[in-house]
């Protein structure tokens, strides 16, 4: 078979709810996409996993149904994107997990972010990985799942147990053991990178107590991989041309992360993201991370982390008896309800219901609704949660201009909770800004897909701007704008309540 034949790119993208495989053409184009859901478990309070076999069944089984769909000789390789900082552990013999993948939601380690806290390494660890210490990163979950089985410290530095995220778990699988590796993205997220010398590092790996044997090789996000291996319903030697963090993809996928493009995802938490110039662990109240490596070089990327956005409307409306209705007419109350009124009376929701991410960073803060009075109706509430979701990503948004040197010509923005025009107008006029919203749903396996199409054709970005997805734009309302603003303080101060903590 020519090369010439193999049309399509099979991108997975392996979320946390979903695992979900989308065929992309030569121009980037979505012809299909399968898609099964994943199970979450939580244990205990606090605790949130997921089973490491069925997460590999579940994207098996999606692949195989893309790969038929266009069939196996037309496919030029396959991507991922992947859900971010969830640690699993495996042993290398038999590739069995030591447990359930610890995903990224999970708290377990917490208190001892709170020890290391106590122990003064806030600093070092922002200074070398860029990141807050925060039980979200995988190098806590790591320390984790090797003490949870027995001499398991000392099997890891034997190089018996892999530690890896869920893109070097899915290679492991789909290259039946060939390949351990994971890309400069989800290396970024797990808190034992060093940021500048893009290696890992021995004083987080000693602070963490990671044996560096136990880790995979870092490679760059535009691949190769290596080849699928072993598999009963996917044939031999198809290449892995591309891993790359979820979020790290979207914004690929937005602008080939062009300098001074910002995007937000919004989901059940959100990512703002932006590529910088050069690695920057001086702002606390961000996280700088490695946003992808793309064969040339690597580029730094800015972020804020929110863990409550999407999942902030879920809960409001869970709370104020909108639970019993299908998605669809979920969707049409939460697109008709905030309009249904004029403001919301006053009211302010500060979802920190695990706490607060970038840019306040407080675990312990708990989520608040103030200004409640008498005529407060559900459509307030709802309105208020909507609302929430747009002060939170603004917040992040301008930290990030604060240290800057670009100006916010316009906010990217992709994911569920973007379908609601309402909230994208309110955005736009909060920010003062455009936001420019994908047309496009599937945008993280897009992005990871262009990355492939890197790799297979070096030198060929002018050809991806081509591919790159059409947008919706909602333009500000500058009159608006101006009176949101004593708006935006009073939900500063609502933030501030947040951090009242009863005993
Ligand atoms: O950082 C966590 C993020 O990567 C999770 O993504 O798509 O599972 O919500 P998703």
């Amino acid at each position: 078979m020519r090369a010439a034949n193999k049309a399509f790119i099979i991108a997975l993208d392996e979320g946390t709810t979903n695992a979900k495989a989308v065929v992309l053409d030569d121009k980037g184009g979505v012809v299909a996409k399968f898609s099964r859901p994943l199970a979450i478990q939580t244990p205990r309070e606090g605790w949130v996993e997921q089973s490491g076999e069925a997460l590999i069944a579940a994207s098996l089984e999606v692949i195989a149904q893309a790969i038929a769909h266009v069939g196996a000789e037309k496919v030029a390789a396959l991507a991922i994107s992947n859900q971010r900082e969830t640690a699993i552990g495996w042993y290398r013999q038999s590739g069995r997990p030591l447990s359930a993948a610890i995903t990224w939601q999970c708290t377990r380690s917490a208190a001892y972010c709170d020890a290391l806290r106590h122990e003064n390494k806030e600093q070092l660890i922002k200074r070398t990985t860029g990141l807050p210490i925060a039980p979200l990163f995988s190098a806590s979950k790591m320390r984790w799942l090797l003490e949870s089985v027995e001499d398991g410290p000392q099997q890891a530095a034997r190089g018996e147990i892999c530690l890896g995220t869920i893109d070097s778990w899915l290679l492991w699988n789909l290259t039946g053991g060939d390949a351990f590796c994971c890309d400069y993205s989800n290396a970024a997220r797990t808190q034992l990178l060093n940021l500048h010398s893009g290696q890992w590092d021995d004083d987080m790996l000693a602070l963490f107590h990671i044996p560096r044997a136990a880790l995979p090789e870092i490679k760059p996000s535009s691949g190769p991989f290596g080849h699928t291996r072993g598999l009963a319903a996917i044939p031999d030697g198809i290449p892995v041309m591309a891993m790359v963090g979820d979020s790290h993809a979207a914004l690929f996928g937005h602008a080939l992360g062009e300098l001074g493009c910002v995007k937000a995802t919004y989901g059940t938490g959100s990512s703002v993201m932006a590529p910088v110039k050069s690695a920057r662990s001086d702002i606390a109240a961000l996280a700088t991370t490695i946003a992808w490596h793309d064969g040339d070089r690597l580029v730094y990327g800015l972020e804020g982390n929110i863990p409550h956005t999407g999942d902030a409307v879920a809960w409001m409306a869970d709370s104020t008896g909108l639970s019993e209705l299908s998605e669809a007419e979920l969707a049409h109350e939460l697109n008709s309800l905030p309009t249904s009124v004029e403001s919301t009376l006053g009211v302010y929701f500060v979802p920190a219901l695990t706490g607060l991410g970038a840019p306040w960073w407080d675990d312990s803060a708990r989520g608040t609704i103030c200004g409640l009075s008498r005529g407060v109706k559900r459509a307030h509430l709802i309105r208020a949660a909507l609302e929430s979701i747009a002060y939170q990503i603004a917040d992040v948004v301008v930290t990030m201009q604060q240290h800057n040197d670009f100006n916010l010509s316009a906010l990217m923005v992709d994911g569920g909770p973007t379908r609601n025009d309402w909230l994208m107008q309110f955005q736009a006029d909060l920010l003062g800004c455009p936001v420019m919203r994908s047309d496009v749903p599937e945008l993280s396996a897009i992005g990871a897909g262009l990355l492939a199409r890197k790799a297979l054709t070096p030198g060929s970005l002018a050809d991806l701007k081509a591919c790159l997805t059409l947008h919706s734009e909602f333009r500000p309302d500058m009159a608006r704008h101006r009176h949101l603003q004593k708006r935006w303080q009073e939900w500063r101060e609502a933030v501030n309540r947040t951090l009242w903590k009863p005993d």
